[in-house]
């Protein structure tokens, strides 16, 4: 018998790969109860209607493979982002950009710089293109971006900072991004991943805080690369669809690196209709804030302290094992992320439903924690 291993690199076959959230048919086969999934952060209301028609539309020319630079879409973001097209370079998601960034920029013996608690993929992107990740320690669950700065050293080229946090739901605020940025030393690229961005916003206009300056920093020239997706309130996490914007010398390196061909047509109709639907991404922004209020408050009255979310999540410490939990929690027809993967093992994640979905989770919540006091 061959041993495989002896062809694959040390640092590949040491890799952990990405466990995802669940889906629908997976728990319901496990639990044989039928299963909301609020796990992964997907819009709870679909995809936009126009983005499904527009999908319809292209499938008659599938035979037909698609443009490579997604020419249509990236014009309507460099027009929706006041940028020029080489600045904007479109993947099969933004996790697919992640990697890409890690296979450009680091090697054995260069590192990225992120926190702990902080996207899963941003290890196992750093550790499949041979580099190393060091996660400093968060301050009341956010990034700490003293400690960031300190734990650059010659040999870091990356930093990364979710902005919001996933899992936390956490918020940097612009000023002290600013702030940061100035010092960051000239070997350093700041990969700012805005994939909850307009979550963010709407929640930065209600509560009157400056969240974001990613564009300006990209339009004043610096060394910074904003992500951003269509997963999220687009609705199109099943399509995958993602992007980045940056100086166009680095984009050109990253879209190099793609596969070639990897946005499918589909996904790139689908996600240029998605952007002109502003009513049904208004839709999904006013539902989250008010959940997230609604959905707070009930976990508040249940005597937990869910972090206040700048995203479509919300993070919880329960105090007990998580995974158990969320077992329970499936055998009741909910799926939700426990988070011993992000070594927090006793906290949740629960995605921001509609009303519908957040009463049933709450209903179910109530019953498997109280079954866990009176044991
Ligand atoms: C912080 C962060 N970045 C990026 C992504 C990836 O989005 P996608 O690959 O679906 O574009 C996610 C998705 O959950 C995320 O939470």
């Amino acid at each position: 018998m061959t041993d495989f291993s002896q062809f694959v690199p040390a640092h590949i076959r040491s890799l952990g790969g990405y466990t995802p959230g669940k889906s629908p048919r997976q728990a319901q086969r496990e639990s044989h109860v039928n299963c909301i999934k609020m796990a992964s952060n997907e819009n709870p209301w679909g995809p936009s209607p126009k983005a499904v028609a527009a999908m319809q539309a292209v499938l008659n020319d599938c035979n037909i493979y698609p443009d490579n630079d997604s020419s249509d879409l990236r014009d309507a973001l460099a027009n929706r982002h006041g940028v020029q097209p080489d600045q904007i370079v479109l993947t099969a998601g933004s996790t697919s950009l992640l990697g890409i960034i890690a296979r450009t920029l680091l090697a054995p013996g260069l590192n990225a710089v992120t926190s702990e608690r902080s996207f899963i993929v941003y290890p196992i992107a750093t550790q499949a293109a041979g580099g190393q990740l060091i996660q400093v320690p968060m301050r009341r669950d956010s990034f700490d971006l003293k400690a960031v700065a300190a734990a650059v050293d010659g040999n870091t080229r990356i930093i990364y900072v979710s902005n919001p946090n996933n899992p936390t739901g956490t918020l940097v605020a612009a000023p002290d991004l600013d702030g940061f940025l100035d010092k960051l030393p000239e070997h350093v690229i700041l990969i700012l991943d805005e994939a909850y961005y307009d979550f963010a916003r709407h929640f930065a206009t209600q509560r009157g805080l400056d969240y974001s300056h990613s564009l300006q920093y990209v339009n004043q020239g610096r060394k910074v690369v904003v992500l951003r997706t269509f997963s999220k309130t687009h609705g199109l996490a099943g399509v995958r669809v993602g992007y980045g914007i940056g100086p166009a010398e680095l984009m050109s390196y990253f879209a190099r690196m793609r596969t070639t061909f990897s946005v499918s047509a589909p996904a790139q109709a689908a996600a240029l209709a998605a952007l002109q639907d502003e009513a049904h991404v208004q839709k999904a922004l006013v539902n989250n804030a008010e959940q997230a209020e609604r959905l707070g408050e009930s976990l508040r009255e249940l005597g937990y302290e869910p972090v206040p979310t700048w995203a479509n999540f919300l993070y919880c410490e329960l105090g007990e094992d998580a995974a158990s939990v969320a077992e329970r929690l499936q055998a009741e027809g909910v799926i939700i992320r426990p988070l011993g993967p992000w070594g927090a093992a006793t906290a949740i994640r629960v995605t921001i439903g509609t009303p519908e979905q957040n009463a049933i989770f709450l209903k179910a919540f109530k019953r498997v924690m109280e079954r866990s006091m009176v044991k």
